[in-house]
């Protein structure tokens, strides 16, 4: 047994204590522990990995915007132990092939664990499709996008994932409403894709709550958390939507959809996170490269990289005493974990132990070219940020003071 000491968020608040690891998991968690080798952290916490549920790694197929490698250790510098990915990659993931084709790809080249989503296209045979951790779902036109409109096609597709008994995670923008016209700034951004049209996608979902478990994705304004609020859907905000709006300055580099909106929007998604109502963070990393968004407003893809800078950017924040430690762990850790099936988030005897260390003395300011994605880049330049010291993977330090030490051993994950 290997054991890991600091002061670590266990049973509600922190405390002194060990952790024991064992074959990859938690095996024991007590004031003191004796083990073969003893990492001691002093008065560092010890936190549970982040498990991010919405990530756009664009392996294969997208690599020069970045790739499975590159991705996967952008994550490990930002504590993120676990991504989920998505399928929108070359040749998007909608049937068996293309999934077993991604598999085969990014085997063996991630640093951290990762699944695998699925796309639903009108086509798609969802029983034949095989393991995947979840379903994907456009409702409204995005990059590299598969979309599903019809109502005919959105409930065949909802009824077989129910059958297939995992979570479908939606893009919800109705496609309908989304205006084509031309746009110079986040502004006409915002304009061109309404914030009705993410209400009334989520309005037409919710006739299908108890068919499926329907998750949410990256939820941009105040009505749309209001009806979600007590529905049986599960969502996720991201940390764009909640600390950049639409006034900032940031041009194309702030270019996403759904949109960035108003301050107003900003501050009610952040205050209803405070608040623990938001059931999952999730980063939306969706790198472009720098000389995409330096194309013109019109032109540039939309979509912002943010998969190194969302936890550490929100334990700043917890350190400024705007968040708990307690309520960002729910959302960053174990909520994902426990809607996706996954035996992490969390540091509990039998979990894998992918756990972090952070000094919450050393406050950094985030820069873009430190950043490891291969965009170099960030919409958050210059914001506070804790980062981890180390990272543990399954009992294995595979990160220490900036630098990865073992051999990457990420693998995709199994799930109940
Ligand atoms: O802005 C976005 N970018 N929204 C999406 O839904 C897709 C993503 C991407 O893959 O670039
Ligand atoms: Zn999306
Ligand atoms: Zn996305």
């Amino acid at each position: 047994m290997d054991v890991v000491e600091g002061r670590l968020f266990f049973q509600g608040r922190l405390q002194k204590a060990c952790v024991g690891m064992e074959e990859g998991r938690i095996v024991s968690v007590r004031k003191a522990l004796r083990g073969d080798e003893h990492y001691e952290f002093g008065d560092r916490l010890i936190l549970p990995g982040a498990v991010d549920p919405h990530v756009h790694f664009r392996d294969p197929g997208l690599t020069g915007k970045e790739d499975f490698s590159s991705g996967s250790l952008s994550a490990l510098h930002g504590g993120v132990t676990c991504v989920l990915d998505m399928p929108n990659t070359v040749p998007p993931v909608i049937d068996a092939s293309a999934l077993k084709e991604k598999r085969e790809a990014v085997s063996g080249r991630s640093w951290i664990d990762y699944g695998l989503f699925a796309g639903i296209a009108p086509g798609t045979d969802v029983a034949s499709l095989g393991k995947c951790v979840g379903y994907k779902i456009f409702m409204g036109s995005s990059t590299q996008s598969v979309l599903l409109r019809e109502e005919k096609d959105l409930a065949r597709g909802i009824d077989a994932v129910g059958k297939a008994g995992r979570p479908v995670s939606v893009h919800a923008e109705e496609d309908a409403m989304l205006l084509r016209r031309e746009e110079r700034s986040l502004r006409d951004h915002e304009e061109c894709r309404p914030r009705q049209a993410e209400l009334a996608a989520i309005e037409r979902l919710k006739k299908y709550q108890d068919r499926a478990r329907i998750n949410v994705c990256h939820v941009s304004c105040l009505e749309s958390l209001s009806s979600l609020k007590g529905s049986g859907m599960t969502f996720e905000v991201t940390p764009h939507h909640m600390l950049l709006d639409s006034s900032m300055d940031l041009r194309a580099w702030g270019k996403v959809n759904p949109p960035l909106r108003r301050k107003a929007d900003r501050e009610a998604l952040f205050q209803s996170f405070c608040q623990g109502e938001v059931p999952m963070l999730a980063t939306d990393h969706a790198p472009h490269a720098y000389e995409e968004k330096e194309r013109g407003f019109g032109e540039a893809p939309s979509g912002l990289p943010g998969v190194e800078t969302g936890f550490p950017m929100m334990l700043a924040l917890v350190k400024k005493g705007f968040l708990s430690l307690d309520v960002l762990l729910r959302s960053a850790c174990c909520t994902p974990a426990r809607t996706f099936g996954l035996n992490k988030g969390e540091i509990a005897e039998g979990r894998d132990a992918d756990m972090l260390v952070i000094d919450p003395r050393e406050i950094t300011v985030i820069k873009g070219r430190e950043m490891h994605s291969k965009c170099g880049w960030t919409p958050f330049e210059g914001r506070e940020a804790l980062f981890p010291q180390a990272v543990f993977l399954r009992g294995k330090l595979v990160l220490k003071d900036g630098s990865t030490m073992a051999e990457r051993k990420g693998r995709e994950i199994s799930y109940a």
